[in-house]
């Protein structure tokens, strides 16, 4: 049967980073995967996860399943992260979290999730939106559309179309809402957008699903929580699915969430029931280390305060790389201008570069950003790759087509 294969096509972001594994170019750059690099193009483990594994190491005494949503410990942390740690949805036992392989595997379980329980919903993205949503959902059977995210200059929200387009979904519609740090675009609501937007999933009686992987990147943890704290007040009802990747640095680990509001707590519980279903028939339940190492460092004060220091470290050297990459552009390619880069949040931009112009990069250069909207990951740029990187956006690129 397998012989009757032709290969499947590589991946719209891991497929680069293969590709860029086997390029022999000694001055390549990897601006593709969304992995955040420090100033010497490293991904350092966290001091404060080091700690972790240490006390981790030493105190476990066995290696039993976990249970299928999880650790308790874990889910409240999450959701103490989410919500805040006196917000009326704890208090009232409103959400449950079930413990889920990655944000990806939280996407998947919620889902199917859907699929199982609510058949056949729409579910809405932006466009654009990560590459691989939409797969996720479709993959479960759900049936996904889209919605207009960015502007004609693909720099700035499209706020207006944005919510022209929400009020043609039906109710119990699904909408996708990344909470900060918006992928593959870096643009995100305002406060106040994020307050017309909750109204308007209200009237429409929409179910949000926030994706929130960037915790902690865009702004503050409490910063970044505001799109979804907002949706919280107008909406008794969401899914959350969230990630631990990227502002613990533990993306090998695969520690993320899904985390299910209600109404009330009875059906709260009830849905996670139902959560549970979709786990034991996917992965059973999860992996342990990643989410002990999250549990760990959130409930020890030291540790947590170390761990907010070096998120704050990441995020600042992200937004100082976005400054000095449109110092940058501006000193080799005056005429163009990158200013939208230094206002973009979190670890992407979409850097407007064609297709082609991205392809080119790639052949002539050996520098690697992602198709969607030439993607570029800011927190791969360093002081090293720069210069190398400007000079190919500029010469090879930008002043040629002048
Ligand atoms: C990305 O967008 O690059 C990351 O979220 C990694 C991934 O799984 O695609």
């Amino acid at each position: 049967m397998f012989e009757s294969l032709a290969p499947a096509p590589p991946d719209a972001i891991l497929g680069l980073g293969e590709a860029f594994k086997n390029d022999p170019n000694p001055r390549k750059i990897n601006l593709s995967v969304g992995v955040y690099k420090d100033a010497r193009g490293q991904t350092p483990v966290l001091r404060c996860v080091k700690e972790a594994e240490r006390r981790l190491l030493e105190q476990e005494n066995n290696k039993s399943y976990l249970s299928i949503e999880g650790s308790a410990a874990y889910g409240k942390s999450v959701r103490e992260l989410l919500f805040g740690t006196d917000h009326d949805i704890i208090r009232g036992g409103r959400a449950v979290t079930a413990q889920t392989p990655g944000g990806t595997g939280g996407l998947r379980v919620a889902a199917d999730f859907l699929q199982r329980k609510f058949p056949g919903r729409r579910v809405w993205f932006s466009k654009p939106t990560w590459d691989n949503h939409l797969n996720i959902f479709a993959s479960a059977g759900l049936s996904v559309e889209s919605y207009p995210y960015i502007d004609r200059t693909g720099r700035e929200l499209d706020f207006d179309a944005m919510l022209a387009a929400m009020e043609t979904m039906a109710a119990g519609d699904v909408i996708v809402l990344h909470a900060c740090c918006h992928n593959p675009t870096g643009i995100d609501p305002s406060g106040e957008q994020w307050e017309r937007i909750a109204r308007a999933v209200r009237a429409r009686q929409l179910l949000p699903l926030v994706d929130f992987a960037y915790q902690g990147f865009g702004g503050t943890l409490e910063q970044d929580a505001v799109g979804l704290r907002t949706l919280c007040q107008q909406n008794p009802e969401l899914l959350i699915c969230s990630s631990f990747s990227k502002n613990f640095g533990l993306y090998n680990e695969r520690v993320g969430a899904v985390t299910v509001v209600a109404a009330d707590k009875a059906s709260a519980d009830a849905a996670l029931t139902h959560i549970r279903v979709c786990i034991r028939v996917n992965y059973s339940n999860p992996p342990s280390h990643g989410a002990a190492i999250v549990a760990t460092v959130l409930n020890d004060p030291a540790l947590r305060g170390e761990w907010e220091q070096e998120l704050t470290e990441m995020r600042q050297r992200i937004a100082e790389m976005r400054v000095r990459f449109v110092q940058t552009m501006k000193s080799k390619a005056p005429r163009h201008d990158f200013d939208f880069i230094a206002r973009q949040k979190g670890m992407f931009s979409f850097s407007g570069l064609t297709p082609m112009q991205v392809d080119e990069l790639r052949t002539k250069y050996s520098i690697y950003v992602v198709l969607n909207g030439g993607r570029i990951n800011v927190a791969g740029m360093t002081d090293d790759n720069l210069e190398t990187l400007c000079s190919a956006i500029a010469e090879g690129l930008l002043n040629r087509a002048d």
